[in-house]
């Protein structure tokens, strides 16, 4: 997908700054947004989805500009996946009915068809034998598998996670990855918020560093990681290293 912003920037109520003006124009793939905590990474996921305006600046995706009109925002929302930090599956729902409610409800599906492609997605995600458990029921893991599952079961066209695994133990990461990875090889695009240095490295073909509400670098994974050009990323990444086996 081609993303494009120009001149974008993003004030909160309090009149701070948490991104300052930043331009960007590529063929996005696998996109991973890395940076210090309160850089604005969040925020400028949250604006590419929809989620909230920016207060300067244009998006296009595809060419198409993002509306600010709320029934146009939401017919855009419509064709994106989000993946949170924690799940935010309805707690009241099982994992199938976590699935297929807005299959049902946001995308028109009929019920019969709903319940064939959230179980078709459990069942390839290794949950099975879930379907019926509510999320209280299920690991950490489990539920933002289940996340995921619903984020891309109406087949959206970008998928946008925002540290999917920062809530995990860490014997669950793997597994949430290793289906991100996956699903990049059949060729959907996402945008992907995470401290997962290993996944970003080998996984994303483009990494934004974003520091300070600045986008600081931009580039292919293995240019930026293997020659970092400002003294933050070099900073950053030094860091992440230190305690590294
Ligand atoms: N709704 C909000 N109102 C005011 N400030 C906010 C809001 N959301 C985020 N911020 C501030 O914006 C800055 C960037 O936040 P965020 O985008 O969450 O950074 P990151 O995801 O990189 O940790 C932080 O200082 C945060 O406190
Ligand atoms: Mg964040």
């Amino acid at each position: 997908m081609r993303v494009e912003f120009h001149n974008l920037s993003k004030r909160f109520d309090d009149n701070r700054t948490v991104l300052e003006p930043m331009d960007f124009t590529d063929d996005i793939h696998t996109l991973a947004v890395i940076g210090p905590s309160g850089g604005g990474k969040s925020t400028l996921l949250r604006i590419l989805g929809g989620l909230i305006t920016p207060t300067t600046g244009e998006i296009l995706m595809d060419g198409a500009p993002i509306s600010r009109d709320e029934s146009a925002l939401q017919r855009y929302r419509a064709n994106l996946g989000f993946v949170f930090q924690q799940s935010g599956l309805f707690k009241h729902l099982n994992a199938l009915e976590n699935i297929t409610l807005p299959l049902e409800k946001v995308h028109g599906y009929s019920k019969k068809e709903a319940i064939e492609r959230a179980s078709a997605l459990l069942t390839r995600f290794g949950l099975e034998n879930d379907a019926q458990k509510h999320p209280a029921a299920l690991s950490g893991g489990q539920q933002q598998r289940v996340a995921i599952a619903r984020a891309i079961a109406a087949k959206p066209k970008l998928l946008l996670l925002d540290e999917p695994t920062s809530a995990l133990d860490p014997e669950y990461t793997t597994e949430v990855l290793d289906i991100v990875d996956e699903l990049k090889n059949e060729g959907l695009d996402f945008i992907i918020v995470t401290h997962e240095m290993g996944f970003a490295r080998h996984a994303c073909e483009k990494i934004v560093f974003l520091c300070e509400g600045r986008l600081m670098e931009y580039g292919e994974s293995a240019e930026l990681f293997g020659n970092p050009q400002t003294s933050q990323l070099k900073n950053f990444l030094g860091k992440l290293l230190e305690w590294n086996v």
